[in-house]
Order: C-alpha cells, then sequence, then structure tokens
C-alpha cells in the first residue's frame, strides 16, 4: 500500500527552479526545499539567487531536513549563460531531477499588430528557445542519471490569448505544445514532462493587470472563482509533478486558473 507521507518526498532530489527569487517561481521553491530536495536557485541576478538560497538554507535547516540551496544566475534568452548553468549543475552535482522552467518575459503590452520586432525575438528568445534549451538539456542529464521530472510554466493565455499580449501568449501555446512533444519523445528515458497554466496570479509579472481596478474586474468576469491567484497557490501542483505522486504523468497540461478555461 502507498504510504501518503512518502508520496511528495524528496529527499535527495537536486531540482532547478528558474525565476525562483520572487512570484510563483519562489512560492514553488520554498514548497519543494521543504520537502526535502536541494534547491538550485536562478534568475539573471546572482545577488538575488544567493539571498533566496540563503533564506530557503536558513528555513530547511531549521526544519532540520539537513538540505540546503544554491544560487546559480542565468539569463534564459542567453544560450551561452544556459549552457554555462548545465556544466556547472553537472560538473557540482552530477545529476538534476527536476527542473521547473518558470522564468519568462513580457516586454510588450499593447496591440499585437504593434509589436516591434525586438519585443518579438526578446520574447521567443526566452519563452520558446530558453525552455525548448533547458528541456534539451535537462532531458539528456536526467537520462544519464535513470530519469526525473521537467515541470514547464505555461499559461492559460496559451490557451486563450491575453488582450494585448498577444507575442507572450503565442510562446506560451508554444510552451504547451512543447511539452507535449518532449513527454511523447522523452518517456523512453524515464523522463516525464508536463506544464501547468496558472491563471491571473499576484506577482510582479502581472501587477500591471492586477493593480488597475478597471482590468482586473473586467478579468474577473470570466473567472469562477471571482479572485486571483496567490504563488504559493501554484506550487501543490508543481509537487504533485516533481513527486513520485505524479508517477505515471506526462505530457499533461493542468489549468491552476479558479475556473477560467472551464468557461
Ligand atoms: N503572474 C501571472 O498572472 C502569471 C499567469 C500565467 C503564467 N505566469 C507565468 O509564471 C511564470 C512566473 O511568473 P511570475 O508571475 O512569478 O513573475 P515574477 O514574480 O515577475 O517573477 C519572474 C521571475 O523570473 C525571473 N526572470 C525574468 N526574466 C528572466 C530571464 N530572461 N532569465 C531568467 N530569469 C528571468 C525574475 O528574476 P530577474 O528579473 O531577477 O531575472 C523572477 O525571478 C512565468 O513563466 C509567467 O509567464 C504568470
Amino acid at each position: 500500500m502507498q504510504d501518503a507521507s512518502t508520496l511528495f518526498d524528496l529527499s535527495g532530489k537536486v531540482i532547478l527552479v528558474t525565476g525562483a527569487t520572487r512570484g510563483i517561481g519562489l512560492a514553488c521553491a520554498e514548497l519543494l526545499a521543504s520537502q526535502g530536495a536541494t534547491l538550485i536557485i536562478s534568475s539573471r541576478k546572482q545577488d538575488a539567487c544567493d539571498a533566496v538560497a540563503a533564506q530557503l538554507t536558513t528555513d530547511v535547516s531549521s526544519n532540520s531536513k539537513g538540505n540546503k540551496a544554491i544560487g546559480m544566475a542565468c539569463h534564459l534568452g542567453e544560450i551561452d549563460q544556459i549552457q554555462q548553468l548545465w556544466k556547472d549543475i553537472e560538473e557540482r552535482f552530477g545529476q538534476i531531477d527536476v527542473v521547473l522552467n518558470n522564468g519568462a518575459t513580457n516586454p510588450h503590452f499593447g496591440p499585437i499588430y504593434d509589436t516591434d520586432l525586438a519585443a518579438f525575438q526578446k520574447t521567443c528568445d526566452v519563452n520558446i528557445r530558453g525552455y525548448f534549451y533547458m528541456c534539451s538539456l535537462a532531458s539528456k542529464l536526467m537520462a544519464k542519471n535513470g530519469g526525473g521530472s521537467i515541470i514547464n510554466v505555461a499559461s492559460v493565455n496559451g490557451v486563450i490569448p491575453g488582450l494585448y499580449q498577444g507575442i507572450y501568449s503565442i510562446t506560451k501555446a508554444a510552451v504547451i505544445s512543447m511539452t507535449k512533444a518532449f513527454a511523447k519523445e522523452c518517456s523512453g528515458m524515464k523522463v516525464r514532462v508536463n506544464a501547468i497554466l496558472p491563471g491571473a496570479t499576484d506577482t510582479k509579472f502581472a501587477s500591471a493587470l492586477i493593480q488597475n481596478e478597471a482590468i482586473l474586474q473586467s478579468l474577473l468576469t470570466h473567472v469562477p472563482m471571482n479572485r486571483v491567484a496567490k504563488p504559493s497557490e501554484m506550487a501543490g501542483t508543481v509537487l504533485y509533478l516533481a513527486s513520485e505522486a505524479s508517477s505515471y504523468t506526462t505530457g499533461a497540461c493542468i489549468n491552476v486558473d479558479g475556473g477560467y478555461l472551464t468557461v
């Protein structure tokens, strides 16, 4: 019989979270660390990564789990930085068990037809090429060590394009498709690949929408639960996908959206 107390245990696992210095990534990193994993905290700024890693290490050791966190900066739009990140991970740990591809960008808010090519390129570089290359390098290192779990943070906007978030929405649709493609081709390597589709979540990323009362009220008319999410409300689904609890789940794209996509 399965034991619910160990089903979500991540002791001995090495987990990389990108965009882990605030918002959804930070909330997920905190929960994953609390289950015994060693966390690699990544974003563009080394200082911010180190600060979160130090805090997580303190929090976790006070719970006597004995694990730790370290910071490794990486700009997801820069190929050479992604290559360096994976070289460092392999040298330092020799393994990776879970990757949460979470860091993303959305530089253009406005009509899709007015998106300039530089903003288009930047959004694609980080949100598509960055996610693709991370999935590619992660799956190969996981395969060397008997498998693992990749979790991509997509968005409800990948299903229904967000108004004035056209290119961003296109990239999130690509993340959903990428998740299924990697899931199909990596299952033989014992690598599971899944995605979460957050709805509007109270973070810096969404502040332009959420802090504008008119936009917020208009948005909430489409959300059956009639509220935005807290970042921590994404973390439970991520823990499920990271752990043995989801051992037969791959290619799943799970809505965590207060019902937005169901109506
Ligand atoms: N908030 C929402 O309503 C919502 C809804 C659906 C999906 N999402 C998705 O959720 C994910 C996390 O967003 P969030 O709302 O938690 O945003 P957030 O609070 O603004 O956090 C974004 C994180 O990503 C990092 N980051 C930004 N650009 C990066 C880059 N080029 N390379 C590496 N790291 C980068 C940031 O750190 P630095 O700036 O220091 O690099 C930060 O740690 C994103 O994939 C977003 O698309 C969010």
